[in-house]
């Protein structure tokens, strides 16, 4: 049987950041990295990187261009002054509070069932993974998205790369917990941020391990220096700040579900008839331009995700 892939929502490239734009940032942030060691000069950017970052000369990195986007890309100015963050505060104004994260030195335990558990440095991990740039959507429950151009690798690499014995059923991701650095874990929630996919999920090509943003490493507002990205899920999945990442057997419980059981679940996938009890998810606000577009089943991502969840249908898939 023959059977079109149709992918409903592509752009046209000219509504992506201009080649050159592009281009001459990226000499702009060699010349950066060859002058201050990987510091960021004065005046760039407002937002902070960490001084020691070993990996700032990995960026930009080349674009896979397999993944399209329907709209243009969020500016950054836009995109790094709306977060949630709740590690540094309730509000998305968070960007000036999260400078206070130190993302340096920083490790990252891979544990569980693996074939051999180990602490890496996040420069050597990131050394070890191929780095590439997507241009994703992103969704949040709260009826809002934005476009971002994100570079890291897939989690397939790191899954690969961490060698899980056959018993691990799912990857739970953790995030640190240092109430005297990041304020808002003094509060009722229960720290720290836990995530978790399936193994199905996070072997999918469009899991991604995120470490840049811009063509930059990671401002510390979006998570740095590495966070999840599943662009077919409400943005609640993609934890930031990751420095647990552990293989299991049992599916772990998330740090929405245990805050709020009657209001996010685990699979949490995009789904426009789907009404989270605060937010009908039919429609969306495109950061930065005041238009509201239909939400798609699966963010627009189905082609590449749906198969994931046959036989699951009387799983709560949908928040
Ligand atoms: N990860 C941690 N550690 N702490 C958080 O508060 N918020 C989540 C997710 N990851 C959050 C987190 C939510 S609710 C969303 S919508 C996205 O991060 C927001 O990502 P952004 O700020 O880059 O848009």
């Amino acid at each position: 049987m023959n059977i079109i892939r149709r992918k409903g929502w592509e752009i046209r490239e000219s509504l992506a950041t201009p080649e050159a734009v592009f281009l001459s940032r990226r000499a702009l942030m060699k010349g950066a990295a060859a002058i201050g060691g990987g510091t960021i000069l004065p005046g760039l950017s407002s937002l902070a990187y960490a001084a020691e970052d070993a990996t700032a000369g990995l960026y930009p990195a080349k674009r896979n261009e397999s993944y399209k986007l329907d709209r243009p890309v969020t500016a950054e100015s836009v995109s790094s002054r709306y977060n949630n963050f709740y590690e540094f505060g309730l509000s998305k104004n968070v960007y000036s509070a999260a400078e206070s994260l130190v993302t340096r030195p920083w490790m990252v335990k891979i544990d569980g069932l693996v074939e051999k558990p180990r602490d890496i440095g996040v420069d050597d991990l990131v050394k070890a993974m191929p780095l590439e740039e997507r241009l994703y959507r992103h969704r949040c429950v709260e009826a809002w998205s934005m476009t971002v151009p994100w570079t890291g690798f897939a989690l397939k690499s790191l899954v690969d790369f961490a060698k899980p014995l056959s018993s691990a059923k799912f990857i739970r991701f953790e995030t640190f917990l240092d109430p005297k650095m990041a304020p808002g874990q003094r509060s009722f929630f229960p720290w720290p941020y836990v995530e978790a996919l399936t193994m199905a999920e996070a072997t999918n090509e469009l899991a991604m391990m995120v470490t840049g943003a811009y063509g930059k490493p990671l401002g510390k507002t979006f998570g740095a220096p590495l966070r999840l990205h599943t662009p077919w899920k409400y943005g609640f999945k993609d934890i930031k700040s990751i420095t647990k990442i552990s293989f299991v057997e049992k599916r772990p419980e998330t740090f929405w579900e245990a805050a709020g059981p009657g209001e996010y679940g685990f699979w949490a996938n995009i789904n426009p008839q789907v009404p989270h009890p605060r937010w009908s998810q039919a429609s969306e606000e495109i950061l930065g331009t005041g238009e509201r577009k239909p939400t798609l089943l699966f963010n627009g991502y189905g082609e590449f995700v749906a198969g994931l969840y046959k036989g699951l249908e009387k799983e709560k898939l949908y928040i």
